[in-house]
């Protein structure tokens, strides 16, 4: 049996939460071989922490094998403490009417609180996933209060965005969604983000030259992929959460367990490629193996994508603006 790892989870008795810490206790997240110790955390309010005692309670009662202990708590330090994974979800959601960007100030005091935390007291080669909106620049504000920790070690979750953009492909092509690779979704978790499937394959053959429907790819699928997560709060009245849950275990399975070739979106800081600014935290195509990530470089890009991707970056630009007051 391999050495358990531990596993932190903020947010841990939320909506997307619920969804979340049983698969991971399952090993979905990390493979069926590898023990997990979940380190949970909810703020200290009674009715948050009475909810993650009764999460723990039915971990429990799950009985899972794979689960080799759990700690909950309301001091990040203690939920951080030597973790090798976190995965941040806990801050306030958007509601309707709402964008992701109005829940910047709020929700950028967590993550810079849980970034010196995970400086303190995590493993110094955590990786971490941040999931609570906006979610790439509460990844950067995260990335820039742990200057101890090595900054590629933070990544936002585009993920959704990616299997969103793959379920509608798949739909338009009549394809199996698992036959498509080569799909990334540029930029910001926000409706200005890119879906770019220019270099999508399906069975080795381009699936642009199947669509053949530029109108389609411009006036439908960009701004259905954009607007997804506004559609399901219309929809549900909250926000999405079992997808959301299940985006987060497909990033970190495929960073920790490899991607075998296959391109998949993640947040991650630029390195200064195709034009994006140095710590930009951006959605790029990558490949994962042996624990890492790595950029898929050198793709050409057009007149229309490099207006795209720019109106993305400016959108991040102004976020990192709105909150730089905050992290002098
Ligand atoms: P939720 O309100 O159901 O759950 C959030 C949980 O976090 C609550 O239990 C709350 O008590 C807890 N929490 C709040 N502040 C905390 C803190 N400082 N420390 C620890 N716990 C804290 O919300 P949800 O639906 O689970 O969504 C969580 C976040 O994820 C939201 O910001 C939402 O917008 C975001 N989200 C992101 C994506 C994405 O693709 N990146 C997708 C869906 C949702
Ligand atoms: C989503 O994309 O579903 C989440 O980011 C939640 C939201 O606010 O849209």
């Amino acid at each position: 049996m391999k050495k358990p790892v531990r596993v932190a989870v903020t947010g841990a008795a939320g909506q997307i939460g619920y969804s979340l810490i049983y698969r991971i206790a399952a090993g979905e997240m990390l493979g069926k071989d590898q023990p997990v110790i979940l380190q949970m955390l909810e703020l200290p309010m009674d009715k948050a922490q009475a909810a993650l005692k009764g999460c723990m309670m039915e971990l429990e009662d799950c009985a899972f094998p794979l689960l080799a202990g759990m700690v909950g708590t309301s001091d990040p330090k203690e939920a951080f403490k030597d973790a090798d994974y976190a995965l941040l979800v806990g801050a306030r959601p958007r509601g309707p009417g709402m964008e992701r960007k109005d829940l910047l100030m709020e929700n950028a005091k967590i993550f810079i609180e849980q970034g010196r935390a995970l400086d303190e007291a995590a493993s110094r080669d955590i990786r971490v996933l941040v999931v609570g909106n906006p979610a790439n620049t509460n990844a950067s504000i995260a990335m820039k209060s742990a200057p101890s920790l090595p900054k590629k070690n933070f990544t936002a979750m585009l993920r959704l965005d990616h299997n969103r953009a793959l379920s509608q492909l798949a739909a338009k092509a009549s394809v199996p969604v698992a036959d498509i690779d080569k799909l990334v979704v540029w930029g910001n978790h926000s409706p200005t983000m890119y879906p770019d499937y220019r270099f999508a394959t399906v069975g080795g053959a381009s699936l642009k030259d199947k669509i053949n429907d530029e109108a389609w790819n411009r006036e439908t699928f960009i701004p259905k992929v954009g607007k997804r997560g506004a559609a399901i709060i219309e929809a549900r009245g909250l926000s999405s959460a079992a997808s959301a849950a299940n985006a987060a275990i497909d990033h970190m399975r495929d960073w920790a367990l490899g991607t075998n070739g296959k391109w998949v979106t993640m947040g991650i800081p630029s390195d200064g490629s195709y034009g994006i600014p140095v710590d930009i935290m951006y959605g790029f195509p990558v490949v994962c193996a042996n624990g890492e990530y790595t950029m898929v470089r050198d793709l050409p890009i057009d007149d229309y994508s490099r207006t795209m991707m720019d109106k993305t970056l400016a959108e991040l630009q102004e976020e990192q603006a709105g909150v730089a007051s905050m992290l002098a």
